[in-house]
């Protein structure tokens, strides 16, 4: 490995950016992996490095709110309002793109997903850059979104160009699952990908209720395989007593186990995680998934946190990786 690659110095990572490189970056959810939003070469190599298909857009990341009227245009007032309380912060808001910005960002869509993180190293990053970052998580295309600067090399690592390119390191992701995604280009907000903001944060704050389907859409995000480690991913649901999931699923090889801190051990199953509420399940929920794949485990038996606040969103994210990890096309 490159000397200097992994940095934790921000204003090398902006000169990198500045000169047409890749930065991976830490947010409050994810790691991100940038490029300034009006270069289309750099925005086309960060699809290229995550083996992304190019008609999916990757959200415009900017330091502070007024950066939205750079790339939106007749954004909804509820939407205003929607940002005003929400950034900086995980939340992104779907608007209707200004014509002739972030291009090759938005895919080709006549929207653009954008966000302000609330994390002291992107504020820097893109205060020193001065411009929008676009950046999609920086993980492999299907994968699990990396919350470390290791899980960012382990993902990327031999994709990114070690000269040109640098891996940001802030540290450990507070939030560790991705933004809430909201379209703001109707009438009603539409949650799109659900995250740390919920839903009764949108409506409060928006001012209006939200619409309860989402656009017909192949954003990855909202692929039902997505999300997914190499372990086959099991969610103990009411059908099944704990013990019996792990004995079934311990016929496959080795199995983990990531449950709530309330769930005694179960003989059989490896603890990856006990968190004790679901914000400390969202925080490490990407990592115990890594954590299973790097021990070689086979099996992943999950029980899911309560449907509230962020535990909405890990449930979204642990059926996803269920899915993902039966389906055969799973990468
Ligand atoms: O927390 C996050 O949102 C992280 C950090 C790095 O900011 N980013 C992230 O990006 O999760 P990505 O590309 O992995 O997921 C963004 C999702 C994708 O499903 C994408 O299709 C959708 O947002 N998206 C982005 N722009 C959009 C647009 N204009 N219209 C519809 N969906 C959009
Ligand atoms: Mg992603």
């Amino acid at each position: 490995m490159t000397p200097g690659w992994i940095t934790e110095d921000v204003a090398v990572a902006a000169a990198a950016l500045r000169a047409g490189g890749l930065v991976a970056f830490p947010t409050e959810t994810v790691y991100g992996l940038g490029a300034l939003a009006d270069d289309e070469e750099a925005v086309a190599r960060i699809f290229t490095a995550k083996g992304r298909p190019r008609a999916h857009p990757v959200i415009v990341h900017v330091a502070a709110a007024d950066g939205l009227d750079r790339y939106a245009e007749q954004v909804p007032d509820y939407a205003r309002r929607l940002v005003e309380r929400a950034w900086p912060g995980p939340l992104t808001v779907v608007v209707p793109r200004h014509p002739g910005v972030a291009t090759a960002a938005a895919g080709g869509a006549a929207t653009v997903g954008v966000r302000c993180p609330a994390h002291p190293v992107a504020h820097a990053l893109l205060t020193a850059v001065g411009s929008g970052v676009a950046a999609p998580s920086a993980n492999r295309f299907g994968r699990v979104s990396p919350t470390t600067a290791a899980h960012v090399v382990a993902e990327l690592g031999t994709r990114l160009d070690p000269h040109r390119d640098r891996v940001l390191d802030g540290g450990a992701c507070p939030v560790g699952v991705e933004s809430t995604i909201v379209d703001c280009c109707g009438e009603r907000p539409i949650i799109v990908r659900s995250g740390r903001v919920t839903q009764r944060d949108v409506e409060e704050w928006a001012g209006v209720p939200t619409a309860a389907t989402g656009p017909a859409s192949a954003a990855p995000g909202t692929l039902a395989a997505h999300y997914a480690p190499s372990a086959q991913v099991s969610i103990c649901d009411e059908g099944e007593p704990l013990l019996d999931l792990v004995k079934r699923e311990s016929l496959r090889g080795p199995v983990g186990l990531i449950a709530p801190a309330d769930v005694a051990d179960v003989p059989g199953a490896e603890r990856l995680a006990a968190p004790r509420d679901e914000d400390e399940y969202a925080q490490v929920l990407y990592a115990s998934l890594r954590a299973a794949d790097d021990a070689g485990m086979a099996s992943v038996v999950v029980v899911p946190p309560p449907p509230h606040g962020v535990g909405v969103a890990v449930r979204d994210r642990l059926t996803r990786a269920e899915h993902g990890s039966r389906s055969a096309t799973n990468g």
